[in-house]
């Protein structure tokens, strides 16, 4: 075998856990060391380890026996190295110190590469270390399937998983009381995981980011059903989505406070409008936590091995992405900064309207 180009590197997880990321660390290091016989260098806490220089040499034990375990081992955190301090002066050079300790720890710890498993901000950050020269590989994972370029990011389906489950739970409750159930979830600034699960959880009622609501047109839907007979309703709501009307006052209601979010507003909104008995479901955290579906132990295992591949090759500089059935690699410039909105001519939205789901618009 030729001897690869990566001979040591570091690997990190960096922004919000989900599952899947110990599935893609077992991923690339198994293949790293034991096909490639390359040193694994863990880095605690996303950025922020390598700012503070906090690594450690991972053993094949450390790298073995994780391959379903939820969160990830190395930790993580939402440090963003180049974002500067609000109170520091412009023209200081406080916005570098960041970046500089980053690119002397790489050095120090005489890394190759450095692979680096996150969300959007993190394919940000990573751009911005290959333009100061760190050869660098991402892996796209997040619960929310938002980043642009892939189509699919690990950690997306198995939060699929966990909120359908919960959606067909509350049909129980919802059947028995005759009560509008709303339950959020997350997803940030896209609809995928809110319209995945509300189809396969069979919602009546669907809110994403990308379709301004009214809750007029809610209300109407929810009140033809129970004339109709069906006098409980189940309404998703993304934590993201947003009113017609916040659109109209062009800005859209910042959700600042963690305790009060979407589905509060919504089901609020519903109860005083239609006058039917409403409870809310906030699902958070249970959707980033836990083990991995199948289905996610596949994809971040074949982002890892791909990631320990073009290590060997000297191919830097990349995200690891899925195209339909193939693993293909985009340049990170070509990834950051972009965000991958569900298009309103997405088949499922189509497919949601067709079997008389109200996305809240009509
Ligand atoms: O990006 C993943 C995500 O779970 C989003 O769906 C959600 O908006 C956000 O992270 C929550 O972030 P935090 O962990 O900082 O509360």
């Amino acid at each position: 075998m030729k001897k690869p180009v990566t001979r040591t590197f570091g690997i990190l997880t960096s922004g919000g856990d989900c599952p899947g990321l110990n599935a893609a660390i077992r991923g690339v290091a198994k293949a790293a060391h034991f096909t490639y016989n390359m040193t694994v260098i863990g880095i605690s806490e996303g950025y922020r380890g390598l700012i503070e220089g906090n690594a450690r040499l991972l053993k094949p034990e450390d790298f073995s026996g994780i391959l379903t375990q939820g969160g990830t081992i190395l930790g993580t955190s939402r440090e963003k190295p180049f974002k500067l301090d609000k109170n520091a002066p412009k023209d200081s050079s406080l916005g570098r110190q960041k970046p500089e300790a980053i690119i002397e720890n790489y050095h120090r710890l005489n890394l190759d590469c450095l692979v680096v498993l996150g969300g959007n901000g993190t394919h940000k950050t990573a751009n911005l270390l290959k333009q100061e020269g760190l050869n660098i590989i991402g892996l796209p994972k997040t619960i929310d399937n938002d980043i642009w370029g892939t189509d699919v990011t690990f950690g997306f389906h198995s939060a699929v998983d966990i909120a359908t489950e919960a959606i067909d739970r509350l049909h129980s409750t919802a059947h028995s009381h005759n009560r509008v159930m709303v339950i959020e979830l997350m997803g940030h600034k896209a609809g995928w995981l809110a319209l995945y699960a509300g189809i396969a959880g069979g919602g009546d009622v669907i809110l994403i980011p990308e379709i301004p609501y009214s809750i007029d047109a809610i209300c109407r839907h929810l009140l033809k059903r129970a004339r109709s007979g069906k006098q409980f309703s189940i309404v998703v709501v993304a934590e993201g989505a947003v009113s017609q009307e916040e659109i109209q006052n062009s800005k859209p209601k910042k959700q600042k406070n963690p305790y009060f979010s979407k589905g509060h507003e919504v089901a609020e909104a519903i109860a005083e409008a239609s006058g039917m008995e409403t409870r809310l479901t906030v699902l958070g955290y249970l959707q980033r936590g836990g083990t991995p579906s199948p289905y996610d132990r596949l994809l971040a295992t074949l982002f890892g091995t791909t990631a320990a591949d073009l290590m060997a090759e000297g191919n830097f500089g990349k995200m690891v992405a899925l195209e339909g059935s193939r693993i293909i690699t985009r340049p990170l410039e070509e990834v950051a900064g972009k965000l991958k909105r569900v298009p309103l001519d997405h088949p499922l939205i189509r497919t949601a309207r067709n079997i008389g789901t109200c996305l809240g618009d009509e």
